[in-house]
């Protein structure tokens, strides 16, 4: 994770901008790019250009600050400056995807990029792929800014006190799969989470969080973890602001578990609580591989500016917006906000706590196919248990 950095953002084309502009710039920028080490992706449509960039973070900066100063656009929104564990567009120097073959006439590129069986296929199910398809639809017109700071010092776990984990399943609907499960922190004897946690004192909180994401890790991949697995962080441990992983990444190697297959998930009353620490554990966690989702989202009275500082990987929407939800209308205008912020963000959307065929109907018509909730199986103590998935 040294240093490789992502950068995506979008910008305003000074006048009319033709093709010969074009193929000299993109000349220009592979030349250049290829001896600085940086990949990536331009985009141009109606006005806008939308760029993805992947270097080391010194020579990326460097880069930026050129490309700011160019005088062919302006208005330069940066989307995301995050630590990536592996580059989305290797191959290429600055690849270009005319968004339609007409939109900018006949450059030589990647006009099928985004065509079936074309590279945008090949870009696996990160953020960079989601945010070049949020472009495609026509989003990007407004401006969000985003946030990021540097990753902290690492810092030992300790010991961990006696517990063990239920395992709750995350169900696609669409693609009738179990595609992670969480695991959820128990007693020995599956006592409740909050009995487990009253013993551990503020002191040992962290390294008792530490302990568990790796016992979660190892009792997981014993019992055969066959897709993903969500680890939540504790209370009030993200905001120590100590959040190494280390032990997590040494515990998944260990067991044959890919960073990629594991989430982090992270309160949004935690987020509120520390908005320094939540950037930073991001971003450590961002540059191991690992993903990131705000758990509980709107229940902690944050909203969708949250988001604006911030970009998980998904979040899970709160049971308080989920109960009921087919009969509640204000519960319904903020799930379409949120699903509608998500997809512009590249962001999924879990829907948690889902208990009644009726919640998971409505839901299901929104467009929201990742479910979690008692309708589909109950947490399974030291079990990794099958779901049932409804009919709609
Ligand atoms: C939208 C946009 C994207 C650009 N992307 C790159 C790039 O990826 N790499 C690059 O070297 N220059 C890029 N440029 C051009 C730089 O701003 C700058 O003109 C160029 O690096 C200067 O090169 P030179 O000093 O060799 O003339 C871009 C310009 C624009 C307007």
């Amino acid at each position: 994770m040294a240093g490789l950095m992502q950068v995506i953002y979008h910008s305003a084309a000074r006048g009319e901008v033709h093709d010969a502009d074009l193929a000299r710039l993109l000349a220009k920028a592979r030349e250049h790019n290829a001896r600085l080490g940086v990949t990536g992706i331009l985009l141009y449509s109606e006005g806008t250009f939308f760029q993805v960039l992947e270097g080391e973070a010194d020579v990326l900066d460097g880069l930026m600050s050129v490309i700011a100063k160019d005088p062919r656009h302006t208005d330069i929104v940066t989307i995301i400056r995050e630590p990536v564990a592996r580059r989305s567009f290797a191959d290429w120097t600055m690849g270009y995807a005319p968004l339609a073959p007409d939109d900018v006439g006949s450059i030589v590129g990647m006009s099928d990029f985004f065509g079936s069986n074309a590279s945008f296929a090949r870009l696996g199910s990160g953020r960079a792929k989601k945010l070049l398809a949020a472009f495609r639809e026509g989003r990007w017109r407004s401006r969000i800014a985003g946030k990021v700071e540097p990753p902290p010092a690492r810092v030992p776990a300790a010991a961990p006190p006696d517990f063990t984990f239920a395992f709750q399943p995350i169900i696609d609907a669409e693609a009738g799969a179990i595609v992670s499960y969480e695991a959820l922190i128990r007693g020995a004897r599956n006592e409740p989470a909050a009995q487990v946690l009253q013993r551990v004192g503020p002191a040992e909180r962290h390294g008792f969080d530490e302990g568990c994401r790796s016992a979660a890790v190892d009792l997981a991949a014993r019992l055969g973890l066959p897709c993903d697995l969500n680890l939540n962080f504790l209370p009030l441990s993200v905001e120590t602001s100590q959040t190494s992983i280390a032990s997590t990444l040494d515990t998944a190697q260990r067991c044959g578990i890919a960073p990629s297959r594991i989430v982090l998930e992270i309160l949004e009353s935690e987020i509120i609580n520390d908005h320094d620490g939540f950037a930073r554990a991001v971003n450590e966690h961002r540059g191991a591989g690992l993903r990131t989702a705000i758990d509980d989202f709107g229940a902690g009275y944050a909203g969708l500016n949250l988001l604006a500082e911030f970009l998980p990987d998904m979040i899970k929407l709160d049971m308080s917006l989920i109960r009921d939800v087919e009969r509640k209308g204000p519960r319904q205008a903020i799930i379409r906000g949120v699903r509608q912020t998500c997809q512009d963000l590249g962001i999924d959307i879990i829907a948690e706590g889902v208990e009644t065929p009726a919640e998971y109907a409505w839901l299901r018509g929104e467009g929201i196919t990742l479910f979690q909730g008692r309708l589909f199986a109950h947490p399974a103590f030291e079990q990794l248990p099958p779901a049932s998935f409804p009919s709609r």
